[in-house]
């Protein structure tokens, strides 16, 4: 049964560097499936930080897929406008391509970042209908009994209780597309703290679940990242948190998976 070790919002140049080198020992000393990082490796997506992240990311164990957040472009560039992910681009490629089969899961991933936005917050998320149903309809004809994940840096629903918003624009319309073609979860960080529900659409059995942060910027709750279990019935997500010195168990949820049609 197929097992995800997800980290997200390490933030190169504000990242807790016991942490974040802990996590990369943890995940070489671990069986994964496959490891998901949901975006904000970097703080300001300046060239160092993507070289320090670069050379975090290039060593810990495959396979592993990687999409950017709001942080990893230019904040302050003229670059920011014509190019936001080229920086990104040329260490991990281009932005929201990523995707995985294997194991037992189809995985897309997707960019909810944009370098500028008609709105005066521009690391808030957005999402366009083709992105939403290219990936609705791309996950939709995976074969039956095929665990379909959706990764992307901001939540496409509003995390309840969450430290801060994501407002994704079109990002419940996604979220229902999504819901709608059958996906099992969609994976996402951005509010620094570990999550999971069901997003209120179609059978509601589509899971919104996000990791914490790998950074010094926490908000209310340790760094700390995800292992993600996933048998016949059952998703079992455990939120591992950093004390100073080692990572243990802080949260877990059971979501109970859809009934396959048919069965
Ligand atoms: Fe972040």
């Amino acid at each position: 049964m197929p097992r995800i070790l997800h980290m997200s919002d390490i933030h190169f140049g504000a990242e807790n560097t016991l942490a974040t080198a802990a996590a990369a020992g943890y995940a070489r000393s671990q069986r994964f499936d496959l490891l998901v990082i949901s975006g904000d490796i970097t703080q300001d997506g300046k060239p160092l930080e993507f070289e320090a992240a670069a050379r975090w990311y290039n060593v810990l164990p495959g396979p592993k897929m990687i999409t950017p957040g709001n942080h990893d472009m230019p904040q302050v560039s003229p670059e920011r406008l014509y190019h936001p992910f080229g920086r990104y681009e040329r260490r991990f490629g281009p932005p929201g391509s990523a995707w995985f089969d294997g194991a037992g899961m189809a995985v897309r991933a997707f960019n909810t970042a944009r370098g500028i936005q008609f709105r005066p917050n521009w690391s808030k998320g957005a999402l366009s209908r083709g992105q939403a149903a290219a990936v609705a309809n791309d996950l939709s004809r995976t074969p039956a009994g095929i665990f379909k994940i959706a990764v992307c840096h901001h939540p496409l629903v509003e995390v309840p209780d969450g430290p801060m918003t994501a407002r994704v624009i079109g990002g419940p319309r996604g979220a229902c597309l999504m819901a709608e073609a059958g996906v099992d979860m969609i994976l996402s960080g951005h509010v620094h703290t570990p999550f999971a529900f069901p997003v209120p659409f179609a059978d509601r059995h589509t899971y919104s679940v996000g990791a914490a942060t790998l950074s010094l910027r926490e908000r209310g709750t340790p760094a700390g990242f995800n292992v993600i279990d996933i048998d016949a019935s059952t998703i079992r997500v455990a939120a591992l948190a950093w004390t100073g010195s080692h990572f243990e168990p802080s949260r877990t949820w059971a979501l109970p998976r859809r009934t396959p049609q048919g069965a």
